[in-house]
């Protein structure tokens, strides 16, 4: 066996004496020299203050070969290992007492109530293996606290109270397999990990931020979750965050915006007119290029506008132009996701009455009725920027969304694709969008209604967290707008899980979850944004207001939590907050609401706070907030 150097330094002179002339030392000879490993072991659990379960470590036996002693893992006459798990282990773990074991290569202490700071293992540089999970470790591990254990294969630390960045000295051992960290407080950037070898990697749950290295890009997400700082790979593309950006540029494009407000208002009247003159002319096809510089301002409007739908003949589709174009190449068809026994083509639905229901920021939406004989009835929502996605990719995601099925889920029918234009095809719903009876003189909703639209839409926020949990925000574009209401009151979400194939840049501007503060703050958004949405919604929903970020747009992230902060200051400076909060429509309906329903109104009008809550980590996740919206009383 060949001597550790080491180990030659660490021996008094004297023994270094008899190193040399005994040159062939063997194994026995070394054991006398070296306190016995018994000895050593002993002393170690003298430092522990609770050693209730190592009473099987007593002189009377050595632990090796026969290995009695709990824990101890001898290969020959050496201790290999030692397995310390769940032994209920109290105090500090002095590693410095173990330094002569020095077979030693595995340490599991995992799941006791080991505390202080991080051991230093280096005096074990031996180790290959070294598992400190579950336990109350805390403070920062040193950079170099793995510096020269060159064999580590294997460290586990899940589930302390490490804070700190990760030690940079994990990055430089070459052999290293499983690295656990999740659900400590590592916070910082995560070292640029390149050990090919590295197969298990887990840092979630910690305050982990920044870019992903790229070798660690093959984990998938439950590696990273709970850090919601981190970006790229799994974690969704990097954003440029406005806070770094210098103030210059945020005031450029400030006024960029406003600039571009004002003409996407001005365009927009000078396209009504139009639209109102080709309306008129008999048996047309009308060119309705979905305003592809409407900002959500002037769409939001025009939605109202349209609120009650007007009875004009309109073509949902393709101008005359273009569809001779689309003609001269292949066959366009209709590809439908269900068989619910509709009968209905591409020529049926081109040639239906149409009425405009609303149009949204992404598109239009048409109430077409066929004229085929079937007098069927549809919804078509004719999209325009998703002009970057592929066909496969395209039908790809249609066939995932055409599988999706739930009551408060609009269900998609059919879609047809072209490069410029997509039309997505859903069941016809009868009393048309929240935001139409929330402020654009639809029948009035108490608070019964409310309630039970509330509901509705939190179980199908739910479903779509369950169903595409690949998407970190399975929604992403939740509003009143995007709410429709069948013959009972029950919500329908529409508009969902789009993020994917509308073009980037148009998602960024136009869809909800990016007003969130966590985007407009961090430039990314998290599992938790979709919730924010909802918290927006139930404030609307109670306070009958427009939420101020659909109305103005492009300016700080104050204004997105306007409505919530209209709210938060009301409630604590107004004493008679309750009939300025709550929509005098929901109070008023059925004639003095009692204390009961006032309460009910209040718990809430505390989860949409909570929801909207700016700092993400602190907001509620969709399960708590379904479950206490589930909790709140009807009448
Ligand atoms: C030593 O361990 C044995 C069991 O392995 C036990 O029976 C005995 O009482 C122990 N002796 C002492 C002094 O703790
Ligand atoms: C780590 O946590 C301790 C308290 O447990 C704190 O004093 C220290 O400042 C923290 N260090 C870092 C780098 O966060
Ligand atoms: C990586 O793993 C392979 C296969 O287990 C092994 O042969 C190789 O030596 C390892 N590389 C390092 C640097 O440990
Ligand atoms: C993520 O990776 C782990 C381990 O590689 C695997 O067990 C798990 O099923 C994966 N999860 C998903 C959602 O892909
Ligand atoms: C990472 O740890 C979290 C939290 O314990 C767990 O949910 C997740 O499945 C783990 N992922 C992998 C790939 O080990």
């Amino acid at each position: 066996m060949a001597l550790n150097p080491q180990y030659r330094i660490s021996r008094p002179p004297g023994l270094l004496i008899a190193l040399a002339i005994l040159p062939n030392l063997c194994l026995t000879s070394l054991s006398d020299i070296l306190p016995a490993e018994s000895e050593i072991l002993l002393r170690f659990k003298a430092t522990l203050s609770n050693q209730a379960a190592l009473s099987s470590w007593n002189e009377t036996r050595p632990p090796c070969p026969t290995g009695n002693w709990v824990g101890v893992h001898c290969v020959d006459n050496n201790v290999r290992g030692l397995r310390l798990q769940n032994l209920g282990l109290k105090g500090k773990f002095k590693v410095d007492v173990l330094k002569d074991l020095k077979g030693l290569r595995t340490v599991s202490i995992m799941g006791n109530q080991l505390e202080g700071e991080f051991p230093d293992f280096r005096v074990l540089g031996a180790l290959k293996n070294v598992y400190v999970s579950d336990n109350k470790f805390s403070g920062v591990i040193q950079a170099d606290a793995f510096r020269g254990m060159i064999s580590m294969k294997k460290f586990h630390a899940a589930r302390n109270r490490f804070n700190g960045s990760i030690p940079e000295s994990l990055v430089h051992l070459p052999r290293l397999k499983e690295l656990r960290l999740e659900n400590n407080k590592f916070s910082g950037h995560i070292p640029n990990f390149e050990q090919k070898n590295l197969t298990v990697f887990n840092v979630s749950h910690n305050e982990l931020e920044g870019q992903i290295p790229a070798r660690l890009v093959k984990f998938n997400e439950t590696s990273f979750l709970g850090n919601y700082y981190l970006c790229g790979g799994p974690m969704g593309a990097c954003r440029a965050s406005w806070l770094r950006l210098p103030v210059v540029i945020c005031v450029a494009i400030a006024v960029a915006a406003v600039i571009t407000i004002v003409a996407a208002l001005v365009i927009l009247r000078r396209r009504k007119k139009r639209k109102a003159l080709s309306a008129m002319s008999p048996g047309n096809t009308i060119l309705m290029t979905s305003s592809s510089t409407s900002s959500s301002v002037t769409s939001d409007l025009d939605m109202l506008e349209h609120g009650h739908p007007s009875k004009s003949r309109m073509m949902p589709s393709l101008s005359t132009r273009r569809k001779s174009h689309a003609h001269n190449n292949s066959t366009p068809k209709l590809t439908f996701l269900r068989d619910d026994g509709h009968s209905f083509g591409l020529s049926d639905l081109l040639s239906a009455s149409a009425e405009i229901l609303g149009s949204g920021v992404l598109g239009s939406t048409y109430k077409a009725v066929m004229n085929n004989g079937s007098s069927a009835v549809m919804v078509v929502k004719k999209f325009a920027k998703m002009n970057e996605v592929g066909r496969e990719e395209f039908q790809e995601h249609m066939r995932w969304l055409g599988k999706l099925s739930h009551p408060n889920i609009l269900p998609l029918v059919a879609y047809y694709y072209r490069k410029e234009e997509k039309l997505l095809v859903f069941d016809y719903v009868a009393n048309v969008s929240l935001a139409v009876h929330l402020h654009g003189g639809g029948k009035k909703l108490d608070w019964p209604k409310r309630l039970k639209i509330i509901k509705g839409v939190a179980r199908g926020l739910q479903y779509l967290y369950n169903e595409l949990p690949s998407l970190i925000a399975p929604h992403g574009h939740l509003k009143s707008a995007n709410v429709v209401l069948n013959e009972e009151w029950e919500p329908q979400l529409t508009d969902y899980a789009l993020s994917r194939i509308v073009n980037q840049e148009d998602t960024q501007d136009l869809m909800i979850a990016y007003k969130s503060p966590e985007y407009k703050q961090l430039g990314r958004i998290s599992k938790k944004t979709d919730v924010w949405s909802l918290g927006m919604l139930i404030l609307e929903i109670l306070t009958g207001r427009f939420p101020a970020n659909m109305i103005q747009q492009g300016k700080g992230v104050a204004d997105n939590a306007e409505l919530a902060t209209w709210v938060e200051t009301l409630v604590r400076e107004n004493e008679n907050w309750k009939n300025k909060v709550f929509d005098r429509d929901m109070m008023t309906d059925i004639n003095g609401v009692g204390e009961e329903e006032h309460q009910e109104m209040l718990k809430l009008l505390k989860i949409g706070l909570a929801c909207c809550e700016m700092d993400v980590e602190k907001r509620l996740d969709i399960k708590e907030a379904v479950e206490r919206i589930e909790d709140v009383k009807g009448p």
